[in-house]
């Protein structure tokens, strides 16, 4: 008989996950503790942006008409332990206020609640963000805690989902990451994953420790990446260079690569910044103090560039914000997003609101998340309403519409013909050809 799976946090990555596993042929239970949530899905609903994701959920939910049937949501844990073989925990772990480790609570409530239903023979697959070391802790648990004992084995297998890209990244993954320690979980685990691998995705089968540390090394490489060329943008700057050019260059090298190479006001989102961070904070209680010292400079060069960019807004408006009118264009961490989380837009919007600027941001898709967020922050129906009377337009997220704005309507409806690109996105030529006056990070000044 097919494997039964479930899975636990149909939250971003458990609600991807669940459509994914459905679309592979799995009769497929999701299961959540906030009833709305369940609610939704439950009717073909996505309660976030995600290109695809809608479409791969209706195909698959129950009660939907022409769907497979396969996927089906609940709230009761007692169904879940009775359906699945393998059950998928894929509750998030944020970074805990006012510190930087990541808080474990919705894990360990999770992986409790579960346990105490696994009556029979059952693998629990863990897939959420831990510190190293969780995966042998929470394997115990399950030992202690579940009916069926030893019966229930535990497998860490961690995911590597873009925003944006996450039926992609789901279905047609980089590689397949899976730390054991018993032997059925590497069989069962195959057998889930047996159409990508089939379709040659390298299956790496690891230790716990290693496959917990793959994704938080693998975070914070595309960090330090991030940091590096943001790094060389403070140089270019000083030397009147140009960092666009420079990570075109060395992104020729093989070794090096073009990805991750685009220089701007940095990385936000809900993983990399909490994801190094909690990274530093378990680097630090296992004592690797290098590691710790070299990551926190990473997310140090990373914040940096955020109050660099509220430097150049009032360099341009004359040295203070006070009286002064600052268009932001961009609210969410990235394009093609409607997610806020940690997002450097929004935290250059505050710091300039702080100062006393009057800001208007503008975004495609992230203005009810950034309202609920910064409801004090004044919000324009279109890019061009955000521009009007502005003494400084910032371009801060680099959505396929900003770079179609026309620099001459912007241009009649601004108080001052300045704009900052945060994200080397715009054309430069075509701005300052209308008369504005065009700074980027990291590029020459004129
Ligand atoms: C990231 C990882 O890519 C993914 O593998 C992991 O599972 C979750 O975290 P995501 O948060 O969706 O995914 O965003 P990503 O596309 O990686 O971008 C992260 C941030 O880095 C964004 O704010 C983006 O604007 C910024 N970024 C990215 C840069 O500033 N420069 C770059 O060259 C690339």
């Amino acid at each position: 008989m097919a494997l039964r799976i479930t899975v636990i946090g149909t939250g971003y990555l458990g609600a991807t996950h669940a459509a994914a596993m459905a679309e592979l042929g799995f009769e497929v239970l999701g299961l959540d503790v906030v009833p709305e949530k369940i609610e939704t899905l439950a009717r073909g609903e996505v309660p976030m942006y995600e290109p695809g994701l809608e479409e791969l959920l209706r195909k698959h939910v129950a009660g939907i008409e022409g769907s497979t049937g396969r996927l089906r949501f609940t709230t009761s844990w007692e169904e879940v332990g009775e359906f699945g073989d393998v059950h998928f925990v894929c509750v998030n772990t944020p970074q805990k206020h006012g510190e930087y480790a990541c808080d474990m609570s919705y894990v360990d409530s999770a992986f409790t609640s579960l346990a105490a239903h696994l009556r029979r023979p059952a693998l629990v697959v863990g897939k959420s963000t831990v510190p190293v070391g969780s995966a042998g802790r929470l394997a115990k648990l399950l030992t202690e805690l579940a009916p069926a004992g030893k019966d229930v084995e535990l497998a860490w297998n961690p995911e590597f989902l873009r925003e944006g890209f996450a039926v992609q990244d789901t279905l047609h993954p980089d590689r397949i990451v899976v730390g054991v320690e018993g032997e059925r979980g590497e069989k069962l685990l195959r057998e889930v994953y047996a159409t990508p691998v089939g379709e040659g995705t390298p299956f790496v089968v690891a230790d716990y420790p290693t496959a917990e540390l793959v994704k938080t090394a693998a975070n914070s490489f595309l960090a330090t990446k991030i940091s590096f060329i943001n790094a060389m943008a403070e140089v270019c700057e000083a030397a009147d260079g140009d960092v666009v050019k420079l990570a075109e260059a060395i992104g020729h090298d093989d070794r090096i690569g073009k990805k991750f190479l685009r220089a701007g006001v940095g990385f936000g989102g809900g993983c990399l910044p909490k994801d190094i961070r909690a990274f530093m904070a378990r680097a630090g209680e296992l004592g690797a103090d290098q590691a710790l010292t070299f990551l926190r400079e990473v997310d140090s060069i990373n914040m940096r560039r955020r109050s660099h960019m509220v430097e150049l807004a009032r360099e341009a408006v004359g040295g203070g914000f006070l009286g002064r009118r600052v268009a932001v264009l961009g609210a969410t961490f990235k394009p093609d997003s409607d997610d806020v989380r940690d997002s450097p837009a929004l935290n250059v919007a505050g710091q300039i609101h702080l100062q006393g600027g009057q800001v208007t941001v503008h975004d495609p898709k992230g203005m009810e998340n950034a309202r609920r967020l910064f409801p004090t922050l004044a919000y324009a129906d279109s890019a061009l309403e955000a521009c009007r009377g502005a003494h400084v337009v910032l371009h801060l997220t680099e959505w396929g519409e900003y770079r179609q704005l026309d620099p001459s309507v912007v241009g009649a409806v601004v108080a001052e013909r300045h704009v900052i690109d945060g994200r080397n996105a715009l054309d430069a030529e075509r701005w300052r050809s209308e008369g504005w006056t065009f700074r980027a990070l990291g590029r020459p000044k004129a």
